[in-house]
């Protein structure tokens, strides 16, 4: 059983495109990527070696976009949370739910026992 709750986190004006900012939420070291028209929110947390994705560098490749960690720059896709350079069936890194809405960040809160596993 679930409830969840958006709860606003920043106007998307503070997030540069294309670019990573951190926060804390619920707990996680957050990385909150600003697409354009939309977000996206992945733990902070390189699948290798847990290095900080925050601060890797935002690609569209192939129509996927993808953030290269600046520890050994595995390239990860910000949808499927998967290294897909090198390709790796490893672990995914894990993703939160986030949206825009009348121009403000939001994050849901209250996950569901399967999305808190
Ligand atoms: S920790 Fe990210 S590539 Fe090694």
């Amino acid at each position: 059983m679930s409830s969840s709750q958006w709860v606003p986190i920043t106007a998307i004006g503070n997030l540069p495109l294309n670019e990573g900012r951190s926060l804390l939420w619920q707990g996680h070291d957050i990385a909150l990527f600003n697409l354009g028209s939309r977000v996206i929110a992945v733990e902070n947390r390189c699948p290798h070696q847990h290095g900080p994705i925050v601060d890797g560098i935002v690609s569209n490749v192939g129509g996927r976009v993808t953030v290269t960690c600046p520890l050994h720059t595995r390239r990860i896709c910000l949808d499927s949370g998967q290294i897909i350079k090198p390709a790796t069936a490893g672990p995914c890194v894990r993703s939160f739910p986030a949206k825009i809405e009348d121009g403000i960040v939001l994050l849901r809160k209250g996950l569901s026992e399967a999305e808190a596993a």
